[in-house]
């Protein structure tokens, strides 16, 4: 473009010099400025009122025909016409029509009046490249945090382009970011949250002033740091598993797929990660799979795998309490996932009734650890059946706890006991005594217990 402009400038002829003395000072005004394609008018000096005969001449030294106003000459082009009686309209510029302009008037003298044409083209187009980016379905660029991205950017006008980039954070201003050429590129090292926002090419044509300019949004993308996190927990009524996937500080927010494993069976995608099953869909000991996928993240996404189980119980089977006593049953829980919830079961009567804590019934839960105690103990009211029921979706498991509720026992019984223990006791004795060795214990007038420890000892021996 340059190179056809400047091969078809005028050569400037030193010839008539005494046209240049008789002109109007309006050479020394700026310059015409008019854009390829356009329409441009130029006046023949800055004259109001009846004009003259006006004839209209290109280049400078040696004028060339283009236009009079005697109508009986016709124009050099059809794109010259008169306008206003003097002014020169040509449409549809060319870089070609670049030059000086003469206009000779002839009133009461002649006078010639000098126009300095200058012909603008584009920019039209603003070429950018911004690599290596990923492209959004709807046509925006991103980019992953910490990567590289070259921008580069070009366009086309005559006179050549001051071609500028700037860049736009969301919710603050433009600021400059590039040189003033015409290629105009730059590249960013590591690429950081604060680097995302609206990038723009403005491309300016200095003799026009006509801009073009491209805005591209780059996201700068990030995956999050961390693995992904399960977990499976009670929904309402505990008959709900509610699976839960956490992977948190990416940008923008990860995908999740929940799959039963093996098999891979599909429980559903979604963005926040849960999915909710009910007890038709568990059993004991299967597995769920989570695979967080990110944009910018590992290709075959990150995962983590949950496996529900229903609870294991241990418990004392038998437990005594004397009557008006305390006495604390125990249940421990364990393998339940998700944590089962437990509860404490009289089956006295159908339906098993669920017991309440109150003045009687003290119930403490540690963990997966529950204790009853049952304060205050009556034989009529407490003996029986207790249930430790641990309940979570894969299941319900019980345990029984028999609870027997005594008389405590006084002193006089507990004497009586002893002393009859006592001689039953001298009874066996005696009768083993005579049946093995009968005259031994009957000689030397001793007691009969001493004679027995002696026998006992020789017998050791
Ligand atoms: C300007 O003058 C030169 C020399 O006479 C001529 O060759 C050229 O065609 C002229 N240019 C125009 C646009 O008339
Ligand atoms: C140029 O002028 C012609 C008539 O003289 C008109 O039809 C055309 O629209 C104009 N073009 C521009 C770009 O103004
Ligand atoms: C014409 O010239 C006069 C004085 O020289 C100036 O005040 C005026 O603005 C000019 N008009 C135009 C249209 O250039
Ligand atoms: C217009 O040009 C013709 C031919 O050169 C000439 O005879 C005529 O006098 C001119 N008219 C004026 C008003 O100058
Ligand atoms: C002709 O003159 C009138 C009034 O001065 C102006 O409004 C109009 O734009 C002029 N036309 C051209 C083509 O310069
Ligand atoms: C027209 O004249 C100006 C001086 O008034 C000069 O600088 C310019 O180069 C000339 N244009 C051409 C095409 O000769
Ligand atoms: C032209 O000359 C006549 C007489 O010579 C004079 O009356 C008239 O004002 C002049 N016109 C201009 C525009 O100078
Ligand atoms: C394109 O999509 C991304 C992600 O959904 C969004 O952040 C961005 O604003 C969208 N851009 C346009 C121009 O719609
Ligand atoms: C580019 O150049 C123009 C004019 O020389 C100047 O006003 C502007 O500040 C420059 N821009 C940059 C980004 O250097
Ligand atoms: C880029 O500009 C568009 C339009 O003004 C705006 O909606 C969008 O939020 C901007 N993007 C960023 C990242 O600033
Ligand atoms: C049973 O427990 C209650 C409350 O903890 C206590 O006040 C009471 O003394 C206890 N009774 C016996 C016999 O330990
Ligand atoms: C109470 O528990 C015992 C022992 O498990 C069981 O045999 C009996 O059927 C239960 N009674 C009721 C009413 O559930």
């Amino acid at each position: 473009m340059a190179a056809g402009v400047r091969a078809s400038r005028p050569q400037v002829l030193v010839c008539l010099g005494v046209l240049l003395a008789r002109w109007v000072a309006a050479g020394l005004e700026a310059p015409v400025i008019g854009e390829v394609h356009e329409n441009v008018t130029l006046h023949c000096g800055n004259i109001s009122g009846p004009r003259g005969l006006v004839t209209w001449y290109r280049n400078d030294s040696e004028p060339v025909f283009l236009l009079s106003s005697n109508s009986s000459f016709r124009p050099a082009e059809p794109r010259f016409s008169l306008a206003n009686a003097s002014s020169l309209h040509i449409k549809a510029l060319r870089l070609q029509d670049e030059g000086n302009y003469t206009c000779q008037e002839v009133l009461n003298e002649t006078r010639w009046f000098r126009v300095w044409l200058r012909v603008a083209c584009g920019p039209y187009e603003v070429e950018v490249n911004i690599s290596s980016t990923g492209t959004l379905p709807n046509g925006t660029l991103y980019a992953a945090k910490g990567s590289q991205v070259d921008f580069s950017c070009s366009s086309r006008s005559w006179p050549p382009p001051v071609v500028e980039w700037q860049f736009r954070a969301p919710d603050s201003s433009t600021e400059p970011f590039g040189n003033n050429v015409t290629v105009s590129s730059f590249i960013l090292l590591l690429m950081s949250r604060n680097l995302q926002g609206n990038y723009t090419c403005l491309a300016t044509n200095t003799l026009s002033g006509r801009q073009r300019k491209v805005t591209t949004e780059l996201l700068v993308y990030s995956p999050p740091p961390s693995a992904p996190q399960c977990r499976a927990e009670m929904s309402q009524g505990q008959l709900t598993l509610q699976l839960t996937c956490r992977w948190d500080g990416g940008y923008p927010d990860p995908d999740f797929l929940w799959t039963e494993e093996p098999g891979g069976v599909a429980v559903g995608t979604s963005k926040l990660g849960v999915e909710m099953l009910n007890q038709s869909q568990l059993s004991d000991g299967k597995k769920f799979k989570c695979v967080g996928s990110h944009i910018v993240g590992p290709e075959l996404g990150a995962s983590c795998v949950v496996q529900i189980r229903s609870a294991s119980l241990v418990s004392e089977p038998m437990k005594t309490c004397f009557v008006g006593g305390n006495v604390t049953l125990t249940c421990q829980v364990s393998g339940a996932y998700p944590p089962a919830k437990i509860l404490w079961l009289r089956n006295l009567t159908q339906p098993e009734v669920v017991i309440q804590p109150n003045g009687h019934y003290l119930i403490t839960q540690n963990g997966q650890s529950s204790t009853l105690t049952i304060r205050n103990c009556s034989q009529v009211l407490d003996e029986g059946y207790y249930v430790c029921q641990a309940k979570n979706p894969v299941g319900v498991r019980e345990v029984d706890i028999w609870l027997s509720v005594k008389e405590p026992w006084n002193i006089g019984g507990i004497v009586g006991t002893i002393v009859s223990l006592l001689l039953l006791g001298l009874a066996i004795i005696s009768g083993l005594m005579l049946y093995y060795s009968p005259v031994f214990c009957w000689k030397g007038g001793k007691t009969w217990v001493m004679s027995w420890f002696w026998w006992i000892q020789k017998k050791r021996k």
